[in-house]
């Protein structure tokens, strides 16, 4: 397999980076991970070992450290846990973890995620945890055969394959699917309704299908970039689970496209970047299609009426219209819990194509390294 996979690597095939090839990747990367870990509708939590479900039946709280793309990938996790699983989810990047004294909730499983498996801050974190007191320590990783998988007493891979581009791209939509996988272990040992566990795998089974018809868009975000190619900042809103996602989405923006980009809660604007808000700034909204979506429109209207310039990524049941300063793009998510999969597909295009439009060197941005092994 690993041979397969180093191939696969050099080979950029038909794709002008690797990153795109990345992008396009992802719906056969998230059936990979889902290989064998879904068996007749249902969650196959041996898939970490039996000695994980004891463990799990005594956790009351998860302490999640990673950084950068998988620190995003931890901020959606929190929410799916303390909304199903009704224990505490504390996530931090890992470089603060280390260096702070830190205080640790009783019966916590300490969670790392990491694509490399040997970020030196998380690495780190996780040799510091060993003397906290945790239940176990457990690393969501790409990379069977590093440290972090080596340190950690468990490990859930994320089979995304060799990822080039150095800002990650199928590894982070590799790690949400593994986290929902491995939230929904622990649930089942907690009790998780049979009918929550069939609804959350419902919508994995699909994810591929919806993943695809969100890559499918390319063309049109392709477009939609060059409003983003000249300009000096960008801000990203969302809410809710979303909100990671319109962090990542600046993150990608910023890492391979040098533009400044800002991610915020929409539920914060009136709280400082509002003054920002002109025509040079392009405003990009993650909208969610649940309950949060009404908020979201007013937070649309308070950036509208400003003079900002919205581009609204929104479902095309949100009745959000095209109108003065609002650019709406459809996003076809039917399934709440795995929308931030498929609203990651046309953020991670956007920052390639304008990252494209500029000329910048999309797999290898400046200054900027795949593995920060050292501190
Ligand atoms: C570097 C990479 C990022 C990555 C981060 C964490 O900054 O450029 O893409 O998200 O490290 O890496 P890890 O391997 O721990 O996920």
């Amino acid at each position: 397999e690993t041979s397969d996979i180093q191939h696969d690597a050099v080979d950029k095939g038909n794709y002008r980076h690797f990153m795109l090839k990345e992008i396009f990747e992802q719906p056969s990367v998230v059936a990979e991970t889902l290989e064998g870990r879904i068996v007749d509708h249902q969650v196959y939590v041996e898939t970490l070992g039996e000695n994980a479900t004891k463990i799990f039946e005594q956790v009351d709280a998860l302490q999640i450290i990673a950084c950068g793309t998988s620190y995003h990938a931890a901020l959606v996790a929190k929410y799916w846990v303390e909304q199903y699983l009704k224990i505490p989810c504390l996530v931090e990047i890992a470089s603060e973890y280390r260096y702070r004294d830190t205080a640790v909730i009783p019966n916590s499983l300490f969670i790392t995620i990491s694509q490399s498996g040997e970020t030196a801050d998380t690495l780190a974190a996780l040799n510091k945890a060993k003397d906290e007191g945790y239940l176990a320590s457990l690393t969501v990783c790409n990379s069977p055969a590093s440290s972090m998988v080596r340190e950690s007493d468990f490990t859930l891979l994320t089979r995304a394959g060799a990822e080039i581009g150095v800002a990650s791209t199928k590894a982070f939509t590799a790690q949400l699917v593994s986290l929902l996988l491995l939230m929904v272990s622990i649930g089942k040992a907690k009790g998780m309704e049979k009918a929550v566990e069939q609804e959350i795998v419902d919508a994995l089974e699909h994810l591929p299908h919806e993943i695809q018809k969100a890559l499918d868009q390319a063309e049109a975000i392709d477009k939609l970039s060059e409003a983003f190619a000249e300009k000096q900042h960008t801000l990203f809103l969302g809410r809710g689970q979303q909100y990671p996602i319109a962090m990542e989405a600046a993150l990608k923006l910023k890492e391979i496209s040098y533009i400044h980009a800002e991610a915020y809660a929409a539920g914060e604007l009136k709280h400082g970047p509002l003054a920002l808000i002109d025509k040079e700034m392009p405003t990009v909204v993650v909208a969610p299609n649940d309950n949060l979506l009404e908020k979201l429109k007013s937070n649309v209207e308070e950036v509208r009426s400003r003079g900002g310039n919205l581009f609204v990524f929104a479902d095309k049941s949100a009745n959000i219209q095209d109108s003065n300063g609002i650019t709406v793009f459809p996003v076809d998510s039917q399934y709440r819990i795995t929308a931030p999969m498929v609203y990651t597909i046309p953020m991670q295009l956007l920052s390639y194509y304008v990252a494209v439009i500029k000329g910048t060197d999309v797999d290898q941005p400046r200054n900027l390294a795949k593995s920060v092994t050292v501190e």
